[in-house]
């Protein structure tokens, strides 16, 4: 079945916090279709980033979706606050929300987008039930907490499986890959079925440039088709 091009979604997490509104602007001028962003608590993952702090900012400066990805132990407590900030949609993990179902239902209600997220040990199976409910599903292409990874191509079967689940459930949700996104593997995760591709090293760390690399990606994944 025909897809629309792979959207892309730049991972602030390596951005330079120096220079981070610059850079999101580059990321804008670009066509960033989303501009995503890593939340971590330390105990969740072990790994601390950013809060609410960061979109309210970021929501000042651009125009373009702001994608929060909840990597932390108790997602439920802090949606009001990063709602209020600006966000437009909410990445929550299967692992360790014991209430799924309750925190996707609390996001829609926010009247915001809502997507679940498995990590690479975890099967996509899982998914079967909230599946219908949420507007996308990420598989990692990472153990989650840190950019700068290298892609574990294991997990290429899972997008494909979640794509089939999809297309047999015609459920209408996207789906979407993060961690180790870059030239050559962006192409592999777009040909096995995910049509959003997270990407931060490979677009915030490029000596060539944010508008170059993203420039780069798209042309890998089209040289794919
Ligand atoms: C891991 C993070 C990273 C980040 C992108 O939890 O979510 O995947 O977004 O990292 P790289 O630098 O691998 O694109």
């Amino acid at each position: 079945m025909e897809r629309d091009a792979a959207k892309l979604a730049p991972s602030i997490l390596a951005a330079d916090f120096a220079r981070l509104g610059e850079q999101v602007a580059e990321a804008e001028r670009a066509g960033a279709d989303r501009i995503h962003v890593d939340v971590m608590d330390g105990h969740f993952v072990p790994n601390l980033s950013m809060g609410a702090p960061i979109v309210k900012s970021l929501r000042r400066i651009t125009q373009v979706p702001l994608e929060i990805r909840l990597m932390i132990s108790d997602p439920d407590f802090f949606l009001d606050e990063f709602v209020e900030a600006g966000s437009d949609s909410f990445l929550v993990h299967w692992e360790g929300n014991h209430n799924l179902d309750r925190t996707v239902r609390r996001i829609k209600e926010l009247g915001k987008r809502a997507g679940v997220v498995i990590n690479p040990a975890t099967p996509v199976a899982v998914l079967e039930e909230i599946l219908p409910k949420v507007d996308q599903v990420m598989i990692m292409t990472v153990n989650p907490g840190f950019g700068h990874q290298h892609f574990l191509h294991h997990t290429l079967s899972k997008v494909e499986r979640i794509r089939e689940m999809i297309e047999q459930s015609h459920a209408r949700c996207e789906v979407e890959v993060d961690g180790g996104v870059g030239e050559e593997t962006a192409p592999l995760a777009s040909a096995a079925g995910a049509n959003v591709l997270v990407a931060g090293s490979s677009i915030f760390g490029n000596s060539a440039g944010v508008v170059t690399a993203m420039n780069r990606l798209r042309a890998a994944v089209g040289r794919a088709k």
